[in-house]
């Protein structure tokens, strides 16, 4: 086994914590309490949640009604009476994020597109958005003669996306700022080959959610989703998607924005804050070994095996350790796996892809272009090149043990 002495340790020594805020709530603000890393020697592992699509341990009766209600949201199917489209990929959230759960993986893919133009990033704001829609309502297609949205002709990069698993993901929301920041390492000064950095809004925030970590809360990615993704409205994304910017034919559609209430958007977003993650099944020594081997070769030099929650008012969500398996920054993974840019991610760069769920994934990367997990590892370039080729040079035992690691995440 080929050993490096500058893979980074299992779990970081304890940071000093700032001077943290605590003004977290479930659904009507943003779970980023705290300015500084949770102080580690608190926190606490959950209690494994066996069934999948479960509620986080610990949750009082109106948190546990506040989820359902989210997850009756998630499940709705939208019509173009309730405000479905006229631009639109699917009718519900839960037709895209199904298995093996609500809340989980799915097969559909989307399109996005962007365009660079150095030194900036255009995400097509003003001609409709990233997100390009594959479906039209009725009356959009009677109005021009369309069934999707074209790319618009501003694009310089398209891009394919699977549906990603949302099981965990509340708490990757409640990780601190601080924490993500302190994985940074934008000039490598450890030497180790690897140079995270995080993406950042337009507003200046760290960015964690989305492919390229484009966007900082759960909260702000679930109205974006209602609009992208399902052409509905709502108090924080009160505009329609458009075609190119120009403004939809009249009577396209008749529901008066905004088609959602913030609370509604409030419970959806709840709904994905209490969702547990997957627990890992106990190890045997065969993927313990794997587990080894992925801390020694460098794989969690980018995918962190945990990051500690800040102090949270839900206490399911207070102080917690997230085996997340990733560091939420982007890395520059070469030139193979490139397509857009988004925000200050650049076309190579990716967000450190949780591993928290592989186990329900059966295709692998942005696009799921890697039918397995082994020529997932195979296609990581760039950054993440020493980590693949030490992957490579493993005996097949080993490489065996680590695959079988990685498929009880
Ligand atoms: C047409 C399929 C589709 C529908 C419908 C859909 N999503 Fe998604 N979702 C995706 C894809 C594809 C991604 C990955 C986007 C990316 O990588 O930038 C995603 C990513 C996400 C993420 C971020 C996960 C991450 O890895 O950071 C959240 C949160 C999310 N969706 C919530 C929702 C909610 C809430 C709804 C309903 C309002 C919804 N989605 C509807 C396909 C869908
Ligand atoms: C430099 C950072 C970095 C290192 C080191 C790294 N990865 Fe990754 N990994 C990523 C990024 C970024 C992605 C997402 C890439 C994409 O979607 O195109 C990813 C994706 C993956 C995926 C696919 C996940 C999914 O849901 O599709 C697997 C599996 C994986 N990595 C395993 C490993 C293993 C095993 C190693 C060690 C041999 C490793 N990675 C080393 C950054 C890294």
């Amino acid at each position: 086994m080929h050993q490096d002495s500058r893979a980074r340790p299992l779990l970081r020594p304890p940071r000093v914590p700032l001077v943290a805020v605590l003004l977290a709530c479930i659904a009507a603000c943003d779970a980023q309490p705290s300015t500084g890393p949770a102080p580690r020697g608190a926190a606490t592992l959950l209690s494994p949640v066996l069934e999948p699509g479960a509620p986080l341990p610990g949750l009082t009766l109106e948190q546990r009604a506040l989820f359902e209600r989210g997850r009756g949201l998630f499940q709705t199917e939208f019509t173009p009476e309730t405000g479905l489209g006229p631009l639109f990929n699917n009718n519900a959230c839960s037709q895209c994020h199904e298995d093996p759960v609500v809340g989980g993986v799915g097969e559909e893919v989307e399109r996005h597109a962007t365009a660079f133009r150095a030194p900036a990033c255009d995400d097509l704001a003003a001609h409709g958005g990233p997100v390009i829609q594959d479906s039209v309502t009725p009356a959009l297609h009677a109005a021009l003669g369309i069934d999707r949205e074209p790319v618009p002709a501003a694009a310089t990069d398209t891009a394919v996306r699977t549906t990603a698993s949302l099981l965990g993901f509340g708490l990757l929301d409640a990780v601190p700022d601080a924490e993500i920041l302190a994985l940074a390492d934008p000039v490598d000064r450890n030497g180790d080959g690897i140079s995270g950095r995080p993406n950042r809004t337009a507003d200046g925030r760290v960015g964690r959610f989305g492919r390229k970590a484009q966007v900082a809360t759960l909260r702000e990615f679930t109205a974006g989703a209602f609009v992208n993704e399902l052409g509905i409205t709502s108090p924080a994304e009160p505009q329609e998607q458009t075609i190119d910017g120009a403004p939809l034919p009249a009577g396209v559609d008749p529901t008066p924005d905004p088609e959602l209430t913030q609370d509604a958007v409030d419970a959806t977003t709840a709904f994905i804050r209490l969702l547990a993650p997957p627990a890992p099944p106990p190890r045997t020594f065969v993927e313990e070994r794997g587990r080894v081997t992925f801390v020694l070769i460098g794989c969690a030099g980018c995918h962190v095996p945990a990051l500690v929650t800040g102090f949270n008012r839900v206490p399911a969500l207070n102080l917690k350790i997230v085996q997340g398996y990733t560091d939420l920054l982007l890395h520059d993974m070469g030139p193979g796996l490139a397509d857009i840019c988004l925000g200050q991610a650049r076309r190579a760069e990716f967000r450190t892809e949780p591993l928290m769920g592989l186990r329900f994934k059966t295709a692998f990367l942005h696009d799921g272009r890697a039918p397995t997990i082994a020529a997932a590892i195979r296609l990581h370039a760039g950054e993440a090149a020493r980590a693949r080729n030490r992957f490579l040079a493993l005996s097949w035992f080993e490489r065996s043990a680590l695959v079988r690691f990685l498929q009880g995440l």
